[in-house]
């Protein structure tokens, strides 16, 4: 082993709980995005925007939002005393802000909150042993003390801020790099010195300032603070884990299992380094496996860029839920694959109890996602997703032979541009290769009637122009369509037979537009497809085989 990185050690927990628990309930939620993630901008937000940012964590439905550091920053405290005085503040929201445990700190903090309804005083003090020796040269003992010292002022400024309520959090910072039998005792005084009223509770957040274990090391230290602790039932255990090993939403859900209550993050991530934990992603993920977690992200492409124009932080194209292509297949068989889920949608609910479709997590539309985008073509897409574009996008649903005949067609176009090809590019490719009217063939009129004396017989009457020559053509067939081939037969084309025809509509009402489609086989056994439309189905169907016989003109004028 490679020891170049000094790691916490393990701990030894014999007879861990949480791999065999379950998530039952969502946490408590406390959006850090105005503290932790501002704090970590190349540019931190205005007053404006964080009045903004605010709104919208409000909006989601945090009732716990941490405002900021107010005797960190002039802008905090000015912005935490706005909230206040402007009664920005929803009744059933509480803000939190932070300090050291330094005692002007402490006090400037406690003036910024005046008038406050409610609030979370959230205290801080690093207790690894890295930063006691390193950073501050203290021992445990003193750095215990502060913490003492510490929350005794806040009790006591805190009972001087009349008709506030005002909780206490406190932090032993690096806790994950943290002799966990100090940071329980170091926890355990701090409850003591607050001395809660019955009911009240202590936020312990516990956080992996910098993530230097893996998600269950973390665990195991919840479940074992959990068991070591005096004062369980008078604390709130909470999570504050960091991203820097891309752990972060793991690490969340595991401590959850090992018991711990609520949860501190960011939309996104925002925060310092490679982020605190992405509450959007946390949040689906428990909703997905059936929880009500009391956030709204039905609107997450507008929360996303509201936030990308707000923060200047862009969120990755690939981001669990949120990123612009994640509800996004190019590749043929996952194309295939979900177009067959969705057309068969009800009967996999039925089968599995409940909505599943390969190759998607979660229902875009939960999120205010739409289908229609979520295909993309691309040099490796494949017949399910050209068949999903133009069934989602223009109501057309190709039959087979026609769709793997187009699907070489795009393909090629897909390789010749070397990118993406829109929705709009393959309906235009689509109609310009099956739908053309131009030609030497020129559909002018045509009238289908019942034959005055058999009516099992259709007479129709085709006006035309071949090559660029008027004709007036008459023939009867068991059809419209059989006696239009038929009456067209007598123009000097090529031989030609009708091989596969099959029609629809367009839309479900009854002005619904017809559309054909007709594979045309010649005497040198070269195949042509044709698509028509048109207000009825005859119109649609001579539409088709025109641009089919046309087809044929270009084929044998590029060969
Ligand atoms: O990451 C951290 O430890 C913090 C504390 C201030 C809670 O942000
Ligand atoms: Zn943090």
């Amino acid at each position: 082993m490679n020891h170049r990185y000094a790691q916490p050690p393990p701990l030894d927990l014999k007879d861990r709980q949480w791999p065999a628990n379950q998530i039952t309930r969502a946490p408590v939620w406390c959006a850090v995005d105005l503290r932790d993630g501002n704090q970590a901008l190349p540019n931190p937000m205005t007053p404006k925007q964080k009045r903004r940012y605010f709104q919208i964590l409000t909006e989601i439905g945090f009732k716990e939002i941490e405002i900021g550091f107010p005797s960190a920053s002039a802008d905090d405290f000015q912005f935490c005393r706005d909230l206040i005085e402007e009664d920005l503040i929803p009744d059933d929201v509480t803000i939190s802000v932070l300090t050291q445990a330094r005692d002007h700190l402490i006090k400037r903090t406690m003036e910024a909150l005046k008038g406050a309804r409610q609030a979370i005083c959230h205290v801080y003090i690093a207790s690894s042993e890295l930063h006691m020796r390193y950073v501050f040269k203290k021992t445990a003992a003193e750095t215990q003390q502060t913490a003492v010292d510490a929350v005794r002022m806040i009790r006591d400024e805190s009972q001087k801020l009349t008709g506030s309520t005002i909780r206490l959090e406190f932090s032993p910072e690096e806790f994950t790099d943290t002799d966990l039998d100090f940071a329980v005792e170091l926890c355990d005084s701090v409850v003591e010195t607050w001395a809660p009223t019955p009911g009240e509770k202590v936020i312990l957040n516990l956080p992996a300032t910098v993530e230097r274990r893996p998600p269950n090391q973390y665990a195991d230290m919840i479940e074992a603070f959990i068991k070591k602790q005096q004062q369980r039932d008078s604390s709130v255990i909470s999570i504050h884990s960091h991203n820097d090993m891309g752990c972060a939403v793991a690490a969340s859900e595991m401590t959850l299992l090992a018991g711990a209550d609520r949860i501190e993050g960011t939309l996104f991530g925002h925060g310092e380094r490679s982020g605190n934990v992405d509450l959007v992603t946390l949040a689906l993920n428990l909703q997905y496996l059936g929880l009500d977690t009391g956030l709204d992200f039905s609107r997450i492409e507008h929360i996303r860029d509201e936030l990308v124009d707000l923060t200047s932080m862009p969120v990755h194209a690939r981001h669990p839920y949120a990123g612009e292509l994640v509800f996004t297949a190019f590749s043929g068989s996952h194309q295939d694959a979900i177009h067959k889920g969705l057309t068969n949608i009800e009967a996999m609910r039925e089968h599995f109890g409940g909505w599943k479709i390969p190759y998607l997590l979660i229902d875009p539309r939960d999120i205010g996602r739409s289908f229609e985008k979520f295909i993309r073509i691309n040099s490796q897409s494949g017949k399910g997703g050209i068949a999903h574009i133009l069934q989602a996008e223009y109501g057309v649903k190709l039959p087979r032979t026609l769709l793997l005949d187009f699907s070489r067609h795009v393909q090629s176009l897909a390789d010749r541009s070397a990118r993406e090809v829109n929705a709009t590019e393959v309906w235009n490719l689509f109609k310009n290769i099956y739908a053309r009217q131009d030609g030497p063939v020129q559909l002018l009129n045509y009238w289908p009637h019942p034959n005055a004396d058999d009516p099992s017989q259709i007479d129709g009457e085709v006006h035309v122009k071949y090559q660029g020559k008027r004709h007036e053509l008459k023939a009867s067939g068991s059809g419209p369509i059989s006696a239009f081939a038929r009456a067209l037969r007598q123009l000097p084309l090529p031989t030609f037979s009708l091989e596969e025809y099959e029609e629809d509509a367009i839309g479900k009402s009854a002005d619904a537009e017809a559309v054909a489609y007709v594979r045309l086989d010649n005497d040198e056994q070269k195949s042509s497809f044709g698509v028509g439309f048109g207000p009825n189905i005859d119109q649609a169907a001579v539409r088709a085989i025109v641009a089919a016989l046309n087809g044929f003109a270009r084929q044998e004028a590029q060969s």
